[in-house]
Order: C-alpha cells, then sequence, then structure tokens
C-alpha cells in the first residue's frame, strides 16, 4: 500500500514535470521589453522625442522567440495561440506608432499609443503569464 502509494506520487511528479514549460528566450526577451518601456516613458516624461522613438522601435522589432520555445507555447495553448500572437501583433503595432508619434512630435497621439502598447502587454499577461510561467 505504502508502495502504491509512492510510486503514484513518482509517477504524478513525472507527469507535472513534463508539462512544465521553459522559456528562457521569452523571459530573457521580455526582461528586454519591461527596460524598452520604462525606456519609453521616461522618454517621454523629458520629452525626448529621439529617444523615445529608438526605445518604441526597440518594443516593435524585439527578437523572435526561437523555434523551440515557439512551439513548447503551441503545445500548451494550443487553439489559444491564435489569440496569443493577435497580442503580440496588437503591441507590434501600437509600438510602431508610438515611435510615429514620436517622430512627428505629437504628445497627445504618443500618449494614446503608450496606452495601446502598455495594453498589449497587460492583455496578453492577463491571459498567458501565468500559464506559460517557468
Ligand atoms: C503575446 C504575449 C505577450 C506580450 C504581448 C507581452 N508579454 Fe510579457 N510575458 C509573456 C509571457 C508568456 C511571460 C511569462 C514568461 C516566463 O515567465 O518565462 C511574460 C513575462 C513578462 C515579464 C516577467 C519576466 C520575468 O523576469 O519573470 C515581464 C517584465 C514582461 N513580460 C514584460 C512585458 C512588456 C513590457 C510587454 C509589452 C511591451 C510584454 N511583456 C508583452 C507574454 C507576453
Amino acid at each position: 500500500m505504502k508502495f502504491k502509494l509512492t510510486l503514484t506520487l513518482l509517477l504524478l511528479l513525472i507527469a507535472a514535470n513534463a508539462f512544465a514549460v521553459d522559456l528562457p528566450g521569452i523571459k530573457t526577451m521580455m526582461q528586454g521589453l519591461e527596460a524598452d518601456l520604462n525606456r519609453a516613458q521616461s522618454a517621454m516624461l523629458k520629452q525626448d522625442a529621439p529617444a523615445l522613438a529608438a526605445a518604441a522601435k526597440a518594443i516593435a522589432q524585439h527578437p523572435m522567440a526561437v523555434e523551440a520555445e515557439r512551439k513548447a507555447i503551441q503545445g500548451v495553448l494550443k487553439a489559444e495561440m491564435a489569440k496569443f500572437k493577435e497580442w503580440d501583433h496588437q503591441t507590434h503595432e501600437a509600438a510602431l506608432a508610438l515611435a510615429q508619434a514620436a517622430e512627428a512630435n505629437d504628445a497627445a497621439a504618443q500618449a494614446a499609443a503608450y496606452q495601446r502598447v502598455l495594453q498589449g502587454c497587460l492583455g496578453c499577461h492577463a491571459a498567458f503569464q501565468q500559464r506559460l510561467k517557468q
């Protein structure tokens, strides 16, 4: 009886481990995005349009996740992968708009685009961060 219980626990542990996602590249990428977003906000507060444009472009052009990690996410999210990609796309578009607003020196458009970028980050996190967190 005791042996059976130990065996069950062991199998459960192995199964849980098999479902854990390991996304070191994505985690590093996210830390980069955080730094870029902070830089963008700081530049906006100082009305430093060139620095804002650079930070926004860095967000828009963040590196792609490596194939293995994209597959791992796909494996967890399955059909919901489309929604994940949509958040990624929305954040990308908003960051491009932020860069454009910076280049146009349009403070109102900058504030609006910044909000949209942040909504992109938060929207994806609300839906997926906990499930994909290591
Ligand atoms: C398409 C989905 C998606 C978008 C868009 C997104 N994130 Fe993330 N983010 C994630 C996922 C998934 C994790 C969990 C990754 C992990 O823990 O390995 C995460 C984790 C993070 C973390 C925590 C990293 C750590 O050290 O634990 C930070 C910070 C972060 N994101 C910042 C951002 C910022 C800033 C933006 C917007 C510019 C953003 N993210 C947009 C999916 C997204």
